[in-house]
This record gives C-alpha cells, structure tokens and sequence, in this order.
C-alpha cells in the first residue's frame, strides 16, 4: 500500500508527518513520490485561523474525484484540524475516511486496516518515545523536544488541538540529532510551541542546548523555535551569549506592543518586559536577529492600542515579523469576548503593520550591504536556475549566484543588495 502526505501548518507538523513516515514505513506501507500512484492520501492539517482550515478543505474537495477512478483509495485527516473537528468532518459527506488527532499516530497503521475511522483521544504522556523520525529535508533538520502547550493564549487554538505540554526524553533528542547530522544536515532547529519552557528531569533548555553542543560536536548550526518571552531566562541569554553552535538569532513572538491587549491575550509580559528581554539578547548576542508574530485586530483593540504596537515594532526594530489578522477560534477564550472588530479594521490594521515592517525590513536588510556572511545554501533561487539560496546565521535568505554544486555547502560572501526579504550576495 502506498501513501501519500501533504503537511499544512506550522514545523510541529512538518516534524509529525516525519513521524508519521516513520511509523507507516515501519508497519509496510511505502511512500509514494507522486499523489497519482497512491493507496491513500494523508492530510496533516492546520487549526490556528480559519484561513488554514478552509485551505484543506478546500485541497480535499479538489482530490475526491480520485475516489471515482480508484474506489478503494482512501482519505485521512490528520493533525490540529482532525482534532477539532475530525469526527464532524467524517459524518459530512466531503469523502473523509479517516481522522486521527496528534496523540494517536502510533495507531494509525491499524485504523488504515478498517474501512474508516477516528481515533481522536488525547494522551498527554504520548512522547513517541523510541521512534526516530524519517526527516525529509535535505539540508535542514526539524527536531521535536517539546509537544502540547499549556499557555491558553485567549486567542489561540493550539492547547486545544495539541493537548498538554510535555517534553522529549533527551536519549530521543540526541539520536534524532545525531541521525540529522549524519545525513549531513548542517541546520537543525529544534521544535516546540514553547521550546524555553523544556523540562526533561532536572534538564533545563539552557542545559539541553549546552548538551547538544556537548555530545554531537560534529553539529554546525543549531536553532530553535519558538521561544515565550516570559520563559525566556537570563540562563538562556547567557547561553546564547555564548555562540558556538546557536545561531544568532532568535523568534520571539510579541503579538502587541499595548499592555491592555496584552493581558486580555493572557500573554503574561508587559511591553516593558519584552523589551527588556530584547534589550538583553542584543547586549549579549551582538547582531542577533530577532523576528516575531503580530496580530492585528485582536477583540477590542482600540486605534491607540493599536498605534501602541505600531510604535512598538519602531523602537524594537524587527529583522522580521510574520503579521497576522486575527481570527475567531470557536472555543478560546477571546472568541467570546465582545467587542470583536469589523473585517475591514482587521484587514486595514493588518496592511499597516506590514508595510511599515518592510520598511524596516528593507533598512534592515540594506545595512548588512558591503558586509561578510555565511551562508548555508539549500536549493535553486525560486527565480533561477543559475542562482543558488540558502540562509545566514542570523535568519535572513540569501541569493548567489552559482549552481547545484553548491547546494549543501558554507559559503563566506558579500552582501551586495538587499530588497525587503533578500540578501543579494557576491
Ligand atoms: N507557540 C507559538 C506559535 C503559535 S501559532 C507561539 O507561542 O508563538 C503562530 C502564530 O499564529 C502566533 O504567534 C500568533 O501570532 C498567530 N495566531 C495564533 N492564533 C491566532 C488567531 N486566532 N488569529 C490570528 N493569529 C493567530
Ligand atoms: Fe498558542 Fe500561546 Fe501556546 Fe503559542 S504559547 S501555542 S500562541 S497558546
Ligand atoms: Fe497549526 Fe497545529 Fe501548528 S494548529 S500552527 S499546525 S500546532
């Protein structure tokens, strides 16, 4: 029997599909390289804004007719999405089989022998202990230490979908590490929704990420997403401070630069606390990059509270900031709050806190011009063939030109231009 996967959502799910791979390989299944030779098409889906939910929805839709040629093919839903709403899902007639939630993979070769299903059950000990994913990626490694999360941000449907938080034996970490490394991945970002609040025994983040350093001496970059201000220690900074292996660089979402907002997102920091972590990071990681998530239109954000996170990404300066609309999550907290804005504030709101971060961006980007960096190329430039593109250490994509000889290799390189999201390099 062959499979097919296609992953939504964010790098949680990238990891679990790898997972997965592992899991369907070692029960007999095979991969299959294009969705036209398989057996059964899995989805591993996305809850976080309805945007994400109508998008599969959307691509099932679009597949069914398959079932019309081949009878016997079967669909599945997997990951946020099927644990939502995977059981409702199934009783509509959308040609969903299977649905099968973030705790149950281990028993998804035996669902696939019924003729359909759900195993949708949470279980907040389920670590897949001693199962080493299958990584897909060439050059870049996504390794799991953390799954769940306990934080009930009010907007956010995450602890819902993923269940408790709890983290990964460190015996599993290293073997995954070590596995990334020996197929010559020099990139490897460690996973979790809140990868700072790691507690293994007594082994703290900070300890871990100087462990990794320790026992895999051949690993070359080492990063990890995403943080929580509130976790972020002055242990961790000083850990960072350090350098060797961790990348200058770092993802540290602030959703609001207005206290009000703030705490009805129960994010539990102030503005001030976040940017004296920001404060912190730049004095002791000098030329880090920081990035973060915005959120735009958060239930009765007032146009001053507003301006407050407009000003915010001003004085913090971002490198980057992934900016969202918010999006009403049946079930969270906020979704009940009153006061939920238009559509249309949403969306101008949201188109102003972009364009003024590529503004910054652009500065940002168009500073690192005349400088040296290092660059890991990854693959082809989405342009052209005679260009290659890769990552700095400090998170930023770079372009060069050069061809599939270059693909998996350091190179040192100047920075000749920048637009607002390339490095332009020679
Ligand atoms: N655990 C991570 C990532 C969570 S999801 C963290 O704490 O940062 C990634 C981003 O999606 C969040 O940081 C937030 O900015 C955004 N997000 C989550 N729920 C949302 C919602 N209901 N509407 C809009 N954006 C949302
Ligand atoms: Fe969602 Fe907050 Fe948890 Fe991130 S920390 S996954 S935003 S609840
Ligand atoms: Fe989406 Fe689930 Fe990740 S809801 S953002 S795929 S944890």
């Amino acid at each position: 029997m062959k499979y097919y996967i296609e992953t939504y959502g964010c790098q949680m799910n990238v990891s679990d599909s790898e997972l997965i791979i592992s899991i369907l390989n070692d029960a007999g299944y095979e991969q299959a390289s294009d969705i036209d030779t398989a057996d059964i098409l899995l989805f591993n889906t996305c809850s976080v804004r309805e945007h994400a939910e109508q998008r599969v929805l959307g691509r099932i839709s679009n597949e069914r007719h398959r079932k019309k040629s081949k009878p016997e093919l079967k669909i599945a839903l997997l990951g946020c999405m099927a644990q939502r709403i995977g059981e409702r899902l199934i009783s509509e007639d959308l040609g969903i089989d299977y649905a099968v939630g973030v705790d149950q993979y281990r028993a998804l070769p035996h669902l696939l022998e019924q003729a359909q299903g759900s195993l949708l059950k949470f279980n907040s000990y389920e670590n897949y202990e001693h199962l080493l994913p299958v990584h897909q990626g060439e050059n870049c490694a996504f390794v799991t230490i953390m799954r769940g999360c306990d934080n009930y941000c009010s907007y956010c449907i995450v602890p819902y979908v993923r269940g408790r938080e709890r983290s990964r034996p460190y015996e599993d970490i290293l073997l995954d590490v070590r596995a990334a490394v020996a197929r010559n991945m020099m990139d490897v970002t460690l996973l979790g929704q809140n990868v700072n609040s790691y507690h293994w025994k007594d082994l703290s983040f900070p300890a871990l990420l100087v462990r990794l350093q320790e026992d895999v001496p051949e690993l070359y970059r080492l990063r990890f997403v995403t943080s929580h201000p509130k976790d972020l220690s002055d242990e961790l900074v000083q850990v960072m401070g350090k350098g060797g292996k961790l990348c200058e660089h770092i993802h540290l979402p602030m959703q609001s630069g207005s206290n009000e907002s703030l705490k009805r997102m129960n994010r539990s920091y102030s503005y001030e606390q976040y940017l004296n972590r920001v404060k912190a990071l730049r004095k002791a990681v000098p030329g880090i990059g920081i990035t973060t998530d915005l959120i735009a239109g958060f239930p009765g954000e007032t146009q001053e509270q507003f301006e407050a996170t407009l000003s915010a990404m001003r004085e913090i300066e971002f490198d980057y900031a992934f900016c969202f609309k918010y999006s009403e999550r049946e079930g969270t907290a906020a979704a009940q709050y009153p006061d939920q804005l238009p559509e249309a504030i949403r969306l101008s709101r949201l188109q102003k806190m972009i364009d003024l971060q590529r503004e910054i961006t652009l500065r940002k980007f168009r500073a690192k011009i005349g400088k040296e960096v290092e660059v890991y190329v990854e693959g082809f430039s989405k342009k052209s063939k005679s260009q290659v593109s890769g990552k700095t250490r400090d998170f930023k994509i770079a372009v060069l030109t050069g061809d599939e000889s270059k693909i998996g290799t350091l190179v040192k390189v100047k920075v000749s231009q920048a637009t607002a999201g390339t490095l332009i390099c020679e």
